[in-house]
């Protein structure tokens, strides 16, 4: 009933070049039955949405400034990534809330501001290991959650991504049950302040040193309606085993 979404964040990588690694998967695209997104640096969204296009493949950005337009210095906003031909912004990667001071409520307004553009944002919610170690993960992903995700969503048009910022670029994975506990969680509090239709609705997806060897059994686990996948998206090579792991069941 969730349709399975596989996303690459490219995060700070990738020049026109790199643009001969969609190529592959666009060859093979057509027997894709998950959605697939590629969410490149700015640099590239009109010129990665114009190599897709008609391939199915969506293209995405990785931030937005809350508001439309104005006096806002080396910022996007969410109508100018529309424009480019973005469908999807990732919002509040722990990358930014950590080198950019990004809090709950200025990711709960730019997801706003998302939406308002016609985008789905990806909200991006995670403990530290410290928080993992301390017993509190559940508590602060459910405060991330709750302060995050703007209230009465199109719950179709918004997706929650749960990447453990221990687990990023790290090689690390929580265990398949730490998965299933948290997904489980941030599925029952979606539930709580969505309603249970909506909350049943949105997609959560696991991120976090996802790779083709470990796609398979991730997305296998309840409530885990897809990847966002970093480092392991930057190459077709990398990238394209992981979607077969999803087109795998
Ligand atoms: P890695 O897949 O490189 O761990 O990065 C995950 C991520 O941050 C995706 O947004």
């Amino acid at each position: 009933m969730r349709r399975r979404l596989i996303a690459g964040n490219w995060k700070m990588n990738g020049v026109r070049d790199s643009l001969t690694e969609l190529d592959p998967i666009v060859a093979e695209c057509e027997t894709f039955t998950s959605e697939v997104l590629i969410c490149p640096p700015a640099t590239l969204l009109p010129l990665m949405a114009n190599r897709l296009s008609g391939s199915g493949v969506m293209v995405g950005a990785q931030d937005c400034h809350p508001n439309p337009a104005g006096t806002h210095t080396g910022d996007l906003s969410a109508p100018m990534l529309a424009d480019a031909g973005a469908s999807h912004v990732i919002l509040g990667h722990s990358e930014r809330r950590t080198q950019h001071g990004e809090t709950d409520s200025l990711v709960n307004a730019k997801a706003s501001a998302t939406a308002r553009a016609g985008l789905v944002p990806i909200i991006c919610v995670g403990e530290t290991r410290g928080e993992r170690e301390a017993g509190i993960a559940l508590d602060i992903v459910a405060g991330q959650v709750r302060n995050s995700v703007p209230a009465e969503p199109d719950p179709e048009a918004l997706i929650v991504a749960y990447e453990p910022v221990w687990a990023i670029g790290t090689g690390l994975v929580p265990s398949l049950s730490d998965i299933a506990e948290m997904h489980a969680h941030i599925r029952s509090l979606l539930r709580k302040e969505i309603g249970e239709s909506g909350g049943h609705r949105i997609r959560i997806l696991y991120g976090g040193s996802v790779n083709a060897g470990n796609a398979h059994e991730i997305l296998s686990v309840a409530n885990v309606d897809g990847g966002l996948v970093g480092g392991a998206s930057l190459k077709a090579r990398d990238f394209l085993p992981i979607i077969r792991q999803s087109e795998a069941g």
